[in-house]
């Protein structure tokens, strides 16, 4: 059950009962008291108090009453960190060993309801099975009278949908390390056989020296039932696939088409398909061609828009095979946007071949989308999921307090200029992301090179003009 900390005699006056806090308005700065909640009899979190400000009327004042509450004695809730559809989440101490935690409470709302127990559940079986430098993991899984909660590891920093709201479209060299990451972390849970189903920039967590950790795993899934057993629609909305909306079998190509709508997202800082209420939403994932990310900002290469848009075709086989093969085309389009172009004069490049088939209608002026590359030779058939990939072990890094800076702690990666290139930014102790054997990079300049005419030294008209001056001087010596 829970207890305030701290709730000893000398903060108790007992005629009065406990001493009502002080909340100061942010706004005119008149402190004005909020008596203490009492907790919940059932367990869990008392609701937040909202207040007008008595001074100036206009601003609200939030009290969260749960904020140095102990649980079981052994946790202390230091700050409220988030909420989201299904929990709130705290800053936390464990008091045993004096550690910080984090810990997510179901919704009091919704503990009546034996699929949200169920996902919480779930939940923590997940952060139980895979253990990863990017993924959250976890240390108890308790109830406090009927409101189960999760205690986990700290995913240091902000939400990456905040990071967004900050920044803005990201340049590549800044957005490919946080994807890597994310990618990472992916390809632990479906080398495992999970899908995440939830991927959306609200459940990835970013510090400020760009470690980013991929949270909530309510949705996570065994792709196996996910075949087998299609569900109800769940996730959200904006960045759910095609399959996902219709509740049909999914599996990780899903995760794929999420990430490229975050890795959209992030390259051009908004969202690919507009808002709007959830059956339009829907009706975009089903239907619509996305806007292609290079005509929403120019910065981005031609061949990294591709790579997106193949991870965002409305079905699963026409992506990529998995979501390492997508990374992999991602960096290597990125590098190749990195190399100048380097065209000899008089040198034919070959016009782009458009796909008829392709639904995509760029808007007027902008550059027509090429045919992406079949893959050939080295490339892999969706292979079955958790299969012949390495698996985390146990041992592996847990970064959690020292982690592995991409850059220096004095100059975040977001912060500082580009990185020259995205691979050199790997922290040197990061799992590798299983590569897919692609056909190598072909330099710019040799490709256009193969495709120019063979030049000769003399062009045939030369000769032809030279030949007739010979004839005509001949016939003038003759006349003579
Ligand atoms: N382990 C954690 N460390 C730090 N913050 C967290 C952690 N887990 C969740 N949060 C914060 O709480 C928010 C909601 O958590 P989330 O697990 O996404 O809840 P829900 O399942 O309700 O969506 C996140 O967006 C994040 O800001
Ligand atoms: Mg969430």
């Amino acid at each position: 059950m829970l207890q305030r900390a701290g709730m000893t005699d000398a903060l108790t006056i007992p005629s009065l009962g406990p001493v009502p806090e002080l909340f100061e308005c942010p706004a005119c700065g008149t402190t004005f008291p909020f008596e203490p909640m009492p907790p919940p009899t059932g367990g869990g979190l008392a609701p937040l108090q909202v207040r007008p400000c008595p001074g100036c009327g206009k601003h609200q004042v939030v009290q969260d009453p749960n904020v140095d509450l102990v649980i079981k004695d052994k946790w202390r809730l230091d700050r409220r960190l988030g909420a989201g559809g299904m929990g709130t989440v705290y800053l936390a101490t464990d008091l045993s060993v004096d550690r910080e935690v984090a810990i997510k409470f179901l919704h009091p709302r919704l503990v009546a309801q034996a699929e949200y127990r169920e996902r919480f559940v779930r939940e923590a079986r997940v952060m139980a099975q895979v253990e990863h430098p990017h993924l959250v993991a976890l240390y108890a899984a308790e109830l406090d009278g009927d409101v189960p909660f999760l205690v986990m590891n700290v995913a240091r920093g902000r939400p990456l949908a905040r990071l967004m709201k900050e920044r803005g479209a990201l340049p590549l060299a800044e957005a490919l390390p946080l994807v890597r990451q994310i990618v990472s972390a992916l390809s632990a849970l479906h080398a495992r056989g999970l899908v995440h189903r939830d991927l959306k920039p609200g459940n990835v967590m970013v510090s400020t020296t760009g470690h980013v950790m991929l949270l909530d795993f309510g949705l996570t899934r065994s792709h196996e039932t996910l075949i087998t057993r299609p569900g109800t629609t769940v996730g959200s909305p904006h960045y759910m696939s095609p399959e996902q909306v219709m509740q049909g079998p999914l599996d990780a190509r899903s995760d794929q088409y999420a990430l490229a709508l975050v890795t959209a997202e992030l390259l051009v800082g908004r969202r690919l398909f507009a808002n709007g209420p959830t059956a339009v939403v829907f009706e975009q994932h089903l239907r619509e061609a996305p806007e292609p990310p290079h005509v929403i900002n120019p910065k981005v290469p031609l061949a990294v828009s591709q790579v997106l848009l193949r991870g965002l075709k409305k079905r699963p086989h026409e992506r990529y095979p998995t979501i390492e093969a997508f990374f992999s085309e991602l960096e290597r389009a990125a590098s190749q946007a990195e190399e100048p172009p380097v065209i000899e004069p008089g040198t034919a490049v070959s016009a782009p071949v458009i796909d008829p088939s392709a639904a995509i209608t760029p808007r007027a002026g902008a550059p027509a989308p090429e045919v992406l590359p079949t893959l050939k030779g080295g490339d892999v058939a969706p292979a079955p999921l958790g299969a012949a990939r390495p698996e985390p072990t146990r041992n592996e890094r847990r970064p959690t307090k020292n982690e592995v800076p991409l850059k220096t702690e004095a100059s975040p990666a977001w912060h500082a200029e580009p990185p020259p290139s995205a691979a050199k930014t790997l922290p040197p102790d990061e799992p590798p992301v299983p590569i897919v054997s692609l056909e190598p990079p072909v330099p710019m300049a040799a490709r256009r090179r193969l495709t120019a005419p063979p030049r000769s030294s003399t062009p045939p008209w030369a000769w032809a003009v030279l030949v007739g001056a010979i004839v005509l001087s001949l016939a003038l010596l003759l006349l003579r």
